[in-house]
């Protein structure tokens, strides 16, 4: 060991170590009798340990997540790794890191490895669909099929290959149904011990939605909706029409929404159009979609264009193009129809499992707006939503299921409060590797030596109209930036959203952006009565904070209406003086709960913008280096990494290709 005699003390470090060897190397060092020996013990995991990876990939948004015992031990999205937004490739970057967290170098330590759905299933799906609607969509059939045959239906094989280039050895394999993966996602770490679970997305292998029950470790469905009568698809072929992208741009067309003048002959015409001829509702919420009027079922787009023109009286929206009232308005019709199903969902679902709690997932719960309604509707006496609840979140719910049901493994509930840690689920980065970067790039920045003094700092700066990027501890899973990869501004200032759209996300946003706000401060400025911690419910601002808009309002443009002074935190007061609140609370995020409070000592407000750190297309940062690059792309004012920040004008000049922005795909 190379240790001299004359040492005092010596220091070792012994991997792999347990009990017993640990006395027989303590013995052996006799001859050191004067020096004192610290043998520190890395155990290894306990062999008891359960570990089970959850797998979602090849459609899009692909994730890995990792449970040890049922609790979650880090979850990510893959997109965050290979810096290709959505990325549906199969989440090697994401699964390496899951492993790591855990110290898994062999796919032997893992009991299973889930993925989030049934590949035979789907491929059932879409033969039975191609025979019932040939000999259309022929050419859409023949060059789906080599792709599926070739990956998706053999995708045992697959997944044993890309888990070889991961890791050594070998894995059993599970393959929970799509909806039942949503459905343990939102289950399993809620906060309830007994809901009903409803699950809405686009489809998984048949089913679109589903009502299940949920009661200690058991869940079951009770109803499902299959394809093709989808509420997603119905959303998703209103975002197509309104030029914006499917799979992503759901969340844009929901912004819009508030732009179509409520209460107008025009949406009522449309809604009544909606209702009359492409979706048949049941007072259920189940659903019939009139399929002469969509084409996703066979063909390659989401709706039949010319039918569509002809109903509504204008086209399709040229992506990027101007938006107009009509698309507005469209908008405000289908989110209505939207949220009418999905509240006579949630009334089944109510009477159906006699349980008062509701929890929701699939990609139909990131709709803020109608997870609002559902909370202020009163079905149900509280309800919560799974933070990552596209198909990213399947990978989660996936080894859940399988720890749950397969394994049969009982459930620990923490009544008030869910397994998620706050969504703080992904990599962390030490302060020598926020140095490196520093070095990397010879940046100048000043070390705090606590977070007083930097919090009370960067609240000042924020209280100046400056806008700061926020890197701090584990990287949120799900879609939201909640506080840890965040661009932070003042929300009091009328000038923020124009900013922050155009200097550091390089877009003309009409959305407003989300507020966060103290826990405790939350019902002084909207009307929330609980918390909302993962940016999931939308709630009106507190009416003494409006300020009335003028006679001409309706007849306003976008922009004039956007920019229109609406309340005393006008940055995150949407145009129907809503607002999409993340509430904070010091326990989930104690380094952001202490710089809002500080924001709040020295402006009387507690709350400030929270966007995510990216610019347009571009997935959210993950490494102190994506962080770096980002805020020296932008005009992002301060960086702040751990307890260091960089000065935007202390910073050496950036060396980028000038097309860097042509190359990330607009979302
Ligand atoms: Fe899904």
């Amino acid at each position: 060991m190379g240790i001299h005699e004359g040492q005092k003390e010596v220091l070792a470090v012994a991997d792999n170590t347990h009990i017993t060897s640990f006395w027989s190397t303590h013995c052996v060092l006799g001859q050191f009798r004067s020096c004192s020996f610290h043998l520190h013990i890395v155990l290894r995991r306990e062999s008891v340990s359960h570990y089970f990876l959850g797998i979602s990939a090849y459609y899009h948004d692909s994730a890995a997540a990792l449970l040890m015992d049922g609790e979650i031990l880090a979850a990510a999205q893959e997109e965050r790794f290979t810096r290709k937004k959505h990325d549906p490739s199969f989440p090697s970057n994401a699964a390496k890191y899951v492993l790591a967290e855990a110290g898994i170098t062999r796919l032997d330590e893992l009991q299973a490895v889930a993925f989030y759905d049934k590949p035979w299933l789907k491929f059932e799906r879409l033969l039975e669909t191609y025979h019932a609607f040939a000999p259309k969509g022929m050419r859409s059939f023949l060059s789906a099929i080599p792709v599926w045959v070739k990956e998706k239906l053999f995708m045992r094989n697959l997944l044993k290959v890309e888990l070889g280039r991961i890791a050594p050895g070998t894995a059993r394999l599970l393959f929970p149904e799509h909806h039942l993966s949503h459905a343990a996602s939102a289950f399993y770490p809620s906060p309830f011990e007994e809901a009903a679970i409803l699950t809405i997305d686009g489809v998984g292998e048949w089913a679109t939605a589903t009502i299940g029950h949920g009661k200690s470790n058991r869940i079951k469905i009770l109803r499902q909706l299959d394809f093709p009568h989808s509420v997603g698809l119905l959303y998703s072929a209103f975002t197509f029409y309104c030029g914006f992208k499917v799979n992503s741009g759901e969340y844009k067309l929901m912004g819009l929404a508030p732009y179509g003048n409520a209460n107008s002959d025009q949406v009522r015409t449309y809604e009544h159009k909606i209702r009359d001829e492409l979706v048949d509702i049941r007072p259920d919420g189940s659903m019939l979609l009139n399929m002469a009027y969509f084409n996703f079922a066979t063909g390659l787009t989401m709706c039949h264009e010319a039918k569509w023109q002809e109903l509504f009286g204008f086209p399709r929206r040229e992506p990027a193009s101007e938006l107009t009232q009509p698309y507005m308005d469209l908008a405000l019709a289908i989110q209505q129809v939207t949220e009418d199903i999905v509240l006579r969902l949630c009334k089944t679902a109510r009477e159906l499992t006699g349980a008062d709690r509701l929890v929701l997932a699939g990609g139909v719960s990131l709709n803020c707006v109608s997870n609002g309604k559902i909370l202020r509707s009163g079905a149900f006496k509280d309800i919560w939503i799974q933070p990552a609840s596209g198909d990213a979140g399947g990978a989660l719910g996936a080894a859940y299921a399988a720890w749950h049901i397969w394994k049969g493994e009982e459930r620990r509930v923490n009544l008030g409060s869910d397994a998620m840690n706050g969504a703080y689920l992904g990599p962390e980065f030490s302060a020598a590797d926020i140095l490196r970067t520093a070095r990397r790039h010879q940046a100048p920045f000043r070390e705090y030596s606590g977070s007083d003094e930097l919090c009370r700092d960067v609240a000042a700066m924020l209280a100046t109209g400056c806008v700061i990027g926020w890197f701090q501890g584990r990287m949120e899973f799900g879609p939201r930036a909640l506080g840890n990869r965040s661009i932070l501004g003042d929300p009091r200032n009328p000038d923020m959203q124009k900013k922050l759209n155009l200097k550091i996300k390089f877009r003309e946003g009409f959305r407003p952006f989300a507020p966060a706000v103290l826990e405790e401060d939350s019902s002084a400025y909207f009307e929330l009565d609980r918390p909302s911690p993962y940016m999931l419910l939308v709630a009106p601002v507190q009416k003494s904070r409006s300020i009335p808009l003028p006679e001409n309002y309706n007849q306003q443009g976008m922009w004039e209406k956007l920019y229109q002074l609406r309340s005393d935190i006008p940055a995150v007061t949407h145009v129907d003086y809503s607002a999409r609140i993340q509430t904070v609370s010091k326990r989930e995020n104690t380094n952001f709960w202490q710089l809002i409070r500080a924001f709040k000592e020295q402006t009387g407000y507690g709350l400030v913008v929270n966007t995510s750190f990216n610019v347009r297309g571009e997935p959210i940062v993950c490494t102190p280096e994506d962080a770096y690059r980002c805020f020296m792309r932008t005009e992002m004012d301060f960086l702040v990494m751990g307890n260091y920040l960089f000065a935007k004008p202390d910073q050496p000049a950036w060396k980028d290709d000038d097309d860097w922005q042509s190359r990330i795909e607009p979302d």
